[in-house]
């Protein structure tokens, strides 16, 4: 188990410090965000993320993994009998899907970890070599093109030698209330018939109760939890129990926390968005930190640059990678409605917008992350206690949680990312070690 350091016992007569960033290094967002930690004396854990493949939680509990048979399989982590393979099995499953070909794309991708934690907070930092050539800055894309604007980009699975999408580093946090997480962590919510694991249809998916429909309106299957389902194993994304039932779950803190910095869509505010698994990915409750920056009904985009903060009304293609540019568009901060007049043949606006998130859906606004010669750097900084049980996991110091942790590189979506084991994080030295820990 990795015990954090409580800078308020361990590192009493360590100054404060900002981040401090090399003079080649790009902020993400504008504002730099302070992080009372001296990095320098919190130690450096390096974890192999590994490319996951079609690798399902159906999968893993089936006689077809060769875990699954030994004795003690359910009441073992991955890390029992993975530690240290991760890289092989990330170039296995890369060969598997034909990837490492296609798209150049490696197997694993080493990160850079500190863990820390103050009385209020916890801190995750983490700096990764990012195969992007620049810092993803792009998601949904507006072109004007005849008196029309149409949305383009794509990631690199759809996209493969043009992608404009962002890359993302997210954390998903148990607390020990969800059956088999401590020991299967991100597995959990893995399923085949969500997207690009065997896609389940969209028809099929409409029929659906609570999630279809006559429930939450999905066209499509993302992370879920089993408990979820009527049955545990196999293929089950379209045997969801009754809302009455999901309703308890949720009551019982039966879902796990899932926060998500995004490169094109959180960073420029210093925000990461906040959102939780149970019978699908949802978002928390209030105003989220970013949102369509399109009218689908009228095919216009809602607002453009406002050129007397930024200089410029709408972008130009070789603005993209322009890293004296700022091209996020920011509710409130450098947005105009959107005048037609004053777009050219051939511009292109961002098609999401950045935003203040509000209530739960806020809880992550102190984020922050630069790119600094090809390598990223992202500091979380999260609440230990958000004030928002029903949907988030609530740290104590002194408790023990559960977390994974993904890394979509190179402007992929989807089950393209890089996954850690799970692993348990004590928050402060007198943490309790879990029983299925092998962390050091
Ligand atoms: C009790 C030990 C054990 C546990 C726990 C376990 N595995 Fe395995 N796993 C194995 C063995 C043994 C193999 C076969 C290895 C081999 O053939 O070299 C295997 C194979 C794999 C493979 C290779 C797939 C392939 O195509 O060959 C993957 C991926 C994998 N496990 C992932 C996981 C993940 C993820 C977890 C946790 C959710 C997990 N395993 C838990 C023992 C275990």
């Amino acid at each position: 188990m990795i015990k954090l350091l409580n800078i308020k016992t361990g590192l009493l007569l360590l100054a404060s410090m900002t981040i401090s960033v090399a003079t080649s290094a790009y902020q993400m967002n504008e504002q730099e965000i302070k992080s009372d930690i001296d990095w320098q004396a919190v130690p450096v854990i390096e974890k192999t993320l590994f490319f996951p493949g079609m690798i399902t939680f159906d999968w893993i509990n089936s006689p077809a993994h060769k875990g699954f048979t030994k004795p003690d399989f359910a009441k073992k982590t991955c890390s029992n009998c993975h530690q240290g393979e991760e890289q092989g099995l990330g170039d296995l499953l890369i060969k598997n899907d034909h990837l490492d070909k296609m798209a150049g794309k490696a197997g694993s991708l080493k990160t850079q970890f500190q863990f820390a934690n103050d009385d209020q907070f916890l801190y995750v930092k983490a700096t990764w070599k990012t195969a992007s050539p620049f810092p993803a800055r792009l998601h949904d894309t507006l072109l004007y093109k005849k008196g029309k604007w149409t949305i383009i980009g794509g990631d690199r699975g759809k996209n493969p030698y043009t992608p404009i999408y962002e890359d993302r580093f997210s954390i998903m946090i148990d607390d020990g209330s969800v059956e088999q997480f401590s020991q299967q962590g991100c597995w959990m919510s893995c399923h085949r018939g969500a997207r690009d694991i065997g896609q389940a249809t969209k028809s099929d998916v409409l029929d659906l109760d609570v999630i279809g429909r006559n429930g939450l309106g999905k066209t499509d299957i993302r992370k879920y939890l089993p408990d979820t389902r009527t049955e545990r194993y196999g293929l089950n994304w379209d045997k969801v129990k009754t809302q009455e039932e999901i309703d308890q779950l949720k009551a019982d803190g039966k879902f796990v926390d899932l926060m998500q910095w995004r490169s094109a869509r959180s960073a420029p505010t210093g925000a990461a968005d906040d959102g939780y698994v149970l019978e699908y990915r949802h978002n928390d409750a209030g105003r989220t930190v970013f949102t369509w920056n399109f009218d689908k009904k009228t095919s216009l985009p809602k607002y453009m640059f406002d050129k007397s903060v930024t200089g410029f009304y709408a972008l130009n293609k070789e603005d993209f990678n322009d890293l004296n540019k700022r091209i996020a568009l920011i509710e409130g901060v450098n947005t105009m409605p959107y005048d037609a007049s004053k777009i050219e043949e051939g511009q292109y606006l961002q098609g999401r917008l950045n935003r203040k998130g509000e209530g739960s859906a806020g809880d992550n606004q102190q984020v922050a992350s630069s790119w600094t010669n090809g390598k990223y750097t992202v500091i979380f900084k999260r609440k230990l206690d958000t004030g928002h049980p029903e949907e988030d996991k609530i740290m104590k110091i002194g408790g023990t949680y559960d977390f994974n942790i993904a890394i979509h590189d190179g402007q992929t979506t989807t089950r393209y990312h890089y996954v850690t084991l799970p692993f348990t994080l004590g928050i402060g030295q007198d943490a309790q070690g879990s029983v299925n820990s092998t962390e050091q």
